[in-house]
């Protein structure tokens, strides 16, 4: 809580003075403080140029010794200030030696050794390591690790840490150790313990050559039940990478621990995994559909971190696409396989889409590689992750999929073991490949989302297609250069019959034509299939085209796209209406009609059908305009729903009756497709309020054996003001008292109710005793859900929303700064709204920004009132 932190640039790289090749670190855990005693061989950097004295991070701590080769250092020998410990005149190679003591019992922060509960446990991505200990908080310097844990064994029975357990045994004072050793170096981000009382779920995984790996998963007593689902998680990931990279694990033991306070969803410490409860458990009557789907997911990306991440680590965090762009590329790819690849890859665009545009159209826009940053912390975005991925499935898909398999295999063989860079990773793609990414690398350095404009002429049976592209300036990036682009893209004809095979466009100039010839009538174009490049599409496509598409497209992705763009244009006519203060837009009718061949024809896919079916959500028709009037967005995104609610009301009831629950809770494609479809025919009933629809739905909440269904009731009663709503709320409350994950839902839920006091409700529920201001997933279900899931709460008219989350923000901040800055980014993009709520939300930030502040949340509200136009 400095507010003096330096800003980084990535330009001013040194490698280290000193390499770190040992590290010896031993905790003494007590009641009221933890006793660190770290020993460190060191030697200077024959890479390094400057020679001078050794920095090495550290706050929060009180250092006890400190001495070299065994000699006290004298006070005139170093330096300690808030950041950092400074010895003056250190030879060339020697031991370190540094006592300090840490508070983990008082640190909210949740980074660093901190409590969660009765469990001691460790974050140290990305800069917690200096709040553990003395030591160059970088990734660049790593070495093997030896961690020794002395603690009461009554309150911690087990002790963790990374690598092999090598000693462990009772102490004559009444304490028990443990020893590990990490025959690995890694860095100090990939560094973990764990101390608690724990209860343990435990499996074995034979690799492809046949070694067997212990497999544990630990958590509080009592859930051990939730954790199966992520146990056989774990076995599909660690098959799934023997079978596609052909990666096997390299210890022999993979250990995990579940958390209940956690600031991110889990850590891929060494061995030692770290999770959030949130993306461990999931058991059927707990976790819903998207629960399981969740924990699956993350416990695959964070095991495939062990390779593209661990083995091959990033250089500085300007590189940490490098190691979590390739990781959600990985993940994204396990979860196609893992079944419904349309509809997953539709979710991956969904959050392209929805979020990641908005970031890189808005004040914290940033290259996938950032050029600077205060507070690391920040960068753990959108854009370095999941636009990072995209960037990754480009050169996968240029490359061939074997191709771009061997290439990963390639970087992984020529950079074991090292700290490597974005640039070390194109490389080793254009070695093995053969591509020449020079042009391509734009995806890295620049910011801003391509618009690539489609235009079609037919004549005299030809068709030519233009693509033309160009990027909007970005904060610090006026003018931007081409982008090399695959655009995929394919031909049908009237009757939906595709002409040809698809085929893979390349657009590196500003404009560019292809012609297609012999046709009898004009074929309809199929652009961006599957999303092969992250950018804005402008193509006005008519409506019997993309009516044409929604029916036909083979790709599921454009399928759905056709059927959102007709919806979008039916959307966006009515809220220009209603802002212009004319008469409501009604739908075409040949909207409707789509929507009945669609329900004549459903796809076998039936989540497809209901994605198909579910109307943008007002976040993507937010993203349509320039400037956003929420209540019109929400208006008219009601008004269809009711309209197509009331056409078809009879084939949503038809729909609910064919997709009702007939057997036990098993999560599969085609079990959780038939749930989705049942609840979005509930959710369309609801909306209209159509009739036994309350009934119905406490009915089904009643009678259901899983949570999906059950939230599906739930959140069809949420916006009825009916008795039932309040019966459930109720039971739901008092079933699941003793489940803060199910807790969660119930807070969201609320937070998220159409009320007019909904923001007067929110306060009374940051009171309840079952909100936890110290808890991040009870923050962030209340304050999250509010401000995402209840646009027209959030923007209130009075202002009382935002003013509600600058409160909260500003109590957060000296406790949690991570979290505190991640909510405060929610109030950065004021500029994209009309100026009633634009004021409301910049005086909200101008408030935060006028207390004292953490970096974090300094560094967010510093760049959300920076002037939009500075940038060119
Ligand atoms: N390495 C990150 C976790 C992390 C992020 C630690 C930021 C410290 C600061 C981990 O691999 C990760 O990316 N986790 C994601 C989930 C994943 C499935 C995208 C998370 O925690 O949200
Ligand atoms: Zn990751």
């Amino acid at each position: 809580m400095t507010g003096q932190t330096q800003r980084k640039y990535r330009a001013d790289y040194q490698p280290p003075g000193y390499l770190i090749d040992h590290v010896d670190i031993a905790f003494g855990l007590e009641a009221d403080h933890t006793h660190v005693r770290a020993t460190h061989q060191l030697r200077r950097n024959p890479q390094a140029s400057a020679t001078g004295p050794l920095v090495l991070d550290g706050r929060d701590m009180a250092l006890e010794q400190l001495a070299i080769d065994g000699r006290e250092l004298h006070a005139s020998q170093y330096r300690v200030d808030d950041t950092t410990l400074t010895i003056f005149d250190p030879p060339d190679q020697f031991e370190l030696l540094i006592e300090n003591t840490i508070h983990p019992e008082n640190n909210l922060s949740l980074e660093g050794l901190y409590r969660s509960g009765d469990i001691l446990c460790t974050q140290c991505e990305a800069n917690g390591f200096s709040r553990i200990t003395y030591f160059p908080d970088r990734p660049d310097v790593m070495a093997r690790y030896t961690t020794r844990i002395v603690a009461w064994p009554e309150a911690f029975p087990v002790l963790l840490a990374n690598g092999n357990c090598v000693e462990s045994g009772p102490m004559p004072c009444g304490h028990h150790y443990a020893v590990f050793e990490d025959p690995f170096p890694k860095p100090c981000y990939l560094f973990a313990m764990v101390a608690g009382d724990l209860g343990m779920i435990r499996d074995t995984y034979t690799t492809a050559s046949g070694r067997t790996v212990d497999l544990r998963l630990y958590t509080e007593h009592g859930n051990e039940d939730q954790c199966h689902h992520a146990m056989a998680s774990l076995k599909q990931a660690m098959a799934w990478d023997e079978d596609t990279y052909g990666l096997e694990y390299d210890l022999d033991s993979y250990v995990t621990v579940a958390v209940g306070s956690f600031n991110m969803g889990a850590m891929e410490n060494k061995g030692l995994n770290v999770f959030n409860t949130a993306c461990i458990f999931a058991r059927a009557d707990t976790a819903t559909d998207s629960d399981f789907a969740l924990v699956r997911d993350v416990v695959a990306h964070e095991y495939f971190h062990n390779y593209t991440g661990n083995r091959v680590t990033c250089r500085d965090w300007f590189q940490l696409s490098l190691k979590e762009g390739l990781t959600v590329y990985r993940e994204h790819q396990f979860a196609i396989d893992q079944g419904s690849p349309g509809v997953t890859r539709i979710r991956q665009v969904r959050a392209m889409r929805e979020i990641q545009f908005p970031e890189d159209a808005g004040p914290r826009a940033h290259p996938v590689r950032p050029e600077s940053y205060v507070e690391m912390n920040n960068f753990y975005t959108i854009t370095v992750y999941e636009k990072g991925g995209e960037v990754i499935r480009m050169i996968a898909q240029m490359a061939g999929r074997e191709a771009f398999i061997a290439a990963v295999r390639h970087y992984l063989d020529k950079h074991d073991g090292q700290a490597v860079t974005i640039e070390d990773f194109v490389i080793a793609m254009e070695e093995s490949t053969g591509l020449d990414l020079a042009q391509f690398r734009h995806w890295y350095a620049q910011a801003g989302t391509p618009r690539v404009r489609v235009a079609t002429e037919f004549a005299d049976g030809r068709l030519q297609l233009t693509l033309s592209q160009h990027t909007p300036a970005t904060p610090g990036q006026a003018d931007k250069p081409l982008f090399d682009i695959p655009v995929e893209i394919a031909l049908f004809d009237a009757n939906g019959a595709p002409v040809g095979a698809p085929q893979v466009l390349r657009l590196t100039q500003a404009e560019q034509h292809w012609t297609f010839d012999d046709f009898e009538a004009e074929p309809t174009v199929s652009a961006l299939r599957g999303f092969t490049a992250p950018v804005r599409l402008e193509y006005e496509q008519s409506d019997t085209a993309l009516a044409r598409l929604m029916a036909h497209d083979s790709d599921p992705v454009c399928r759905w796209d056709a059927a959102q763009a007709l919806y979008l244009k039916t959307l966006i006519a009515d809220v220009e209406a209603r802002r212009a203060g004319s008469a409501p837009v009604a739908a075409p009718e040949l909207l409707f009609d789509a929507i009945a061949t669609l329900l004549d024809n459903p796809p076998d896919d039936r989540e497809l059908l209901a994605e198909m079916l579910t109307l943008p959500s007002e976040a993507m028709l937010g993203e349509q305009f320039d400037t956003i009037d929420i209540f019109a967005v929400d208006a008219a995104r009601r008004a269809l729903k009711q309209v197509i609610a009331r056409r078809f009301d009879a084939r949503f009831a038809a729909l609910a009756d064919a997709h009702a629950p007939t057997q036990a809770y098993v999560f599969d494609v085609a079990e959780a497709g038939r749930r989705r479809v049942f609840a979005l025919a509930l959710d369309y009933l609801a909306a209209i309020e159509a009739d036994g629809i309350a009934a119905r739905a406490a009915s089904v909440y009643e009678c259901a054996d899983n949570m999906t269904d059950r939230m599906a009731a739930l959140d069809a009663l949420r916006d009825m003001d009916v008795p039932e709503r309040e019966q459930v709320l109720a039971d739901f409350a008092e079933r699941w008292a003793d489940y803060p994950l199910v807790m969660d839902k119930w807070l969201r839920l609320q937070a998220s109710t159409r009320r007019d006091d909904s923001v007067e409700h929110v306060r009374e529920l940051l009171g309840d005793s079952r909100f936890d201001f110290t808890n991040p997933n009870r923050i962030r279900a209340l304050l999250g859900g509010f401000v995402r899931a209840n646009r027209v709460g959030f923007h209130r008219a009075d202002g009382e929303g935002y003013r509600l989350v600058a409160d909260e923000i500003l109590r957060l901040d000296p406790l949690n700064p991570q979290l505190a800055a991640a909510l405060a980014s929610m109030l950065t993009d004021w500029a994209r709204h009309v100026p009633a709520q634009a004021d409301g939300m910049r005086s909200a930030l101008e408030r935060i920004a006028a207390a004292q502040l953490s970096d974090n949340t300094r560094e967010i509200v510093t760049v959300g009132l920076e002037r939009r136009d500075s940038t060119d």
